[in-house]
C-alpha cells in the first residue's frame, strides 16, 4: 500500500539493465584465461553465446530493460599481437546494432579480466609496454564500433590486482607486491589515457570504471586487531580509488606497513561512477593467513548466505553509494546479483537491493542506473557452471535458456519503476 501512495523516485531516464562479460558467456581460445581454469577445457565455449547471441539478446528485450552492458573479447578482436580480426569486430558491432534496434542502451566494457595470450606473455600489467598495447586495442575498438556512448575502461581493476598479484590465484598468478604496485599505474595509467581517446572519437561519451566495492566488518567486534583490519581494508578497496580519481595520487597502505604513494593520470577522468556490489566480508587478524588477514562471511542479519557462500546484505549498497557519491559524479550500479539454485531467492536479492536505491534516491543520491548480474547462467570465475547468477537458466548438456522467476519479476520491477 505504501508503494502505491508514494511518487515513483526513480527517474523517466533511469537504466534499467543487465550486465554480462564475453569470456564468462562465450570463452575464447586466444585468451590467457582459456588455458589457466582445466574446468573450460571440458566446455570450451561455455554458453555457446558467441553463435547464439541473436537468440540470447531477445532476452533483453523480452526483459524489458532499456541499456545492457556487456564487453569486447580483446583475444577475439586481436587473437595474435599482428592480427585484426575483422570478423570478430562486425561480431560486436551486430550486438550495438540489434541492441539499437530494440532501443537498449549499450555499455561496452573493454577489459572485462581476461588478456589475449600473447599479451599475457609478453607485456603483462606490471610491464610498461602493456599500456601502449592496451591503447592500441582501445582505439582500435572506438574508431571503430559504431552508436556507443557508455564506455567501461576496466572491471574492477582492484580484483584483477588482488586475485593476479597478491593472492595469485588468478592470471598472472603472482604474488608479488611491487609487480602488484607496477601493475595498478599501468592500469590507471591506460584509463586515464584511453578516457582521452574514447572522447576523441565519442565527444558526448560517458566513462568510467566498474569498481567492486564491498563492506566490511570486523569479525570480532571487541578484538582491536580486527577493527584495524577492517579500517584499513574499507579504505583501501572502497575510498583510495575515490580520492585517487579527485586527486590523481593512489595512497596505498596495508597494515603495519608504511603507506606508497603512486601518481596516476586519473584525476577527473570520470563521467560517471560504476559501482558492482555483492556482499559484505568479515575479517580476521590470523598472522599464519597472507598478510594477516582471513576473511569470511556470517548471516549475521538472517538474509542468508549465497550458492556459494557470500552474505545477502542489502543495507551495505547503501553503504558504498553514499561512499562513492563522494565524487559528485551520477553513480551507475554497474553489477549486482546473486549466484542461487533457487529462483526465489533471487526475487528476494533483487527486491531487496532495489529497495534500497529507491532509498538512497529519496535521499537525495544522483544514482542513473542498475544492472542485474546476469542474463543468463555463465562460467564463474574459479568456480565453474554451477555459481548460477542468471535471470535465465542454462541447462549446460543442451544448452537450452529457461526463464527463473527472477526474470518476469525484474519486468514487472522496470514497469513498475518506470510510471509516473
Ligand atoms: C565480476 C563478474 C563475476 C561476479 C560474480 C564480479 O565481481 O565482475 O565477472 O562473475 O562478480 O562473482
Amino acid at each position: 500500500m505504501k508503494e502505491q501512495k508514494q511518487k515513483n523516485i526513480f527517474p523517466m531516464d533511469f537504466q534499467w539493465g543487465v550486465a554480462t562479460s564475453a569470456f564468462q558467456l562465450e570463452g575464447s581460445p586466444a585468451a590467457d584465461w582459456a588455458t589457466w581454469d582445466p574446468v573450460l577445457a571440458g566446455n570450451p565455449a561455455i554458453t555457446g553465446h558467441y553463435g547464439r547471441f541473436r537468440e540470447d539478446l531477445k532476452l533483453l528485450k523480452e526483459l524489458g530493460v532499456n541499456a545492457y552492458r556487456f564487453s569486447i573479447e580483446w583475444s577475439r578482436i586481436q587473437p595474435r599481437e599482428d592480427t585484426w580480426d575483422h570478423g570478430a569486430i562486425s561480431h560486436y558491432q551486430e550486438i550495438i546494432d540489434i541492441l539499437r534496434g530494440y532501443n537498449i542502451e549499450p555499455m561496452i566494457t573493454l577489459h572485462h579480466f581476461t588478456n589475449p595470450r600473447w599479451f599475457a606473455e609478453r607485456y603483462p600489467w606490471h610491464r610498461s609496454k602493456s599500456i601502449e598495447k592496451f591503447l592500441r586495442f582501445t582505439e582500435m575498438m572506438v574508431s571503430t564500433l559504431k552508436g556507443v556512448r557508455y564506455w567501461i575502461t576496466f572491471n574492477e581493476p582492484y580484483v584483477i590486482l588482488i586475485g593476479g598479484y597478491l593472492e595469485g590465484c588468478t592470471p598472472p598468478g603472482e604474488q608479488d607486491v611491487p609487480h602488484s604496485l607496477l601493475a595498478l599505474k599501468n592500469i590507471f595509467t591506460c584509463h586515464g589515457k584511453a578516457y582521452d581517446i574514447i572522447h576523441r572519437y565519442v565527444p558526448d561519451a560517458q566513462v568510467s570504471i566498474a569498481h567492486n566495492m564491498s563492506v566490511f566488518a570486523p569479525w570480532k567486534k571487541w578484538n582491536p586487531l580486527d577493527r584495524l583490519l577492517k579500517k584499513s581494508a574499507n579504505y583501501f578497496y572502497n575510498h583510495s580509488i575515490i580520492t585517487a580519481f579527485q586527486t590523481g595520487i593512489f595512497i596505498v597502505k596495508f597494515p603495519f606497513s608504511r603507506a606508497v604513494e603512486i601518481e596516476v593520470p586519473i584525476k577527473g577522468k570520470l563521467d560517471f561512477f560504476g559501482v558492482n556490489y555483492y556482499t559484505r566480508i568479515h575479517l580476521r587478524f590470523n598472522p599464519f593467513k597472507k598478510m594477516g588477514v582471513e576473511l569470511r562471511h556470517l548471516d549475521i542479519d538472517g538474509h542468508g548466505l549465497t550458492n556459494i557462500g557470500w552474505e545477502v546484505h542489502p543495507r551495505g549498497l547503501a553503504k558504498v553509494l553514499r561512499y562513492a557519491s563522494r565524487l559528485n559524479l551520477p553513480i551507475m550500479i554497474t553489477e549486482n546479483g546473486i549466484a542461487s539454485h533457487d529462483s526465489q531467492e533471487k526475487v528476494k536479492y533483487m527486491k531487496k537491493h532495489i529497495d534500497v536505491i529507491e532509498k538512497c534516491l529519496r535521499d537525495g543520491l544522483n544514482i542513473r542506473g542498475y544492472f542485474y548480474w546476469t542474463l543468463i547462467d555463465n562460467y564463474e570465475w574459479l568456480l565453474g557452471f554451477d555459481a548460477r547468477f542468471g535471470l535465465y537458466h542454462v541447462d549446460f548438456e543442451t544448452l537450452k535458456r529457461s526463464p527463473t522467476a527472477a526474470a518476469s519479476y525484474y519486468t514487472y520491477l522496470i514497469q513498475s519503476r518506470s510510471s509516473l
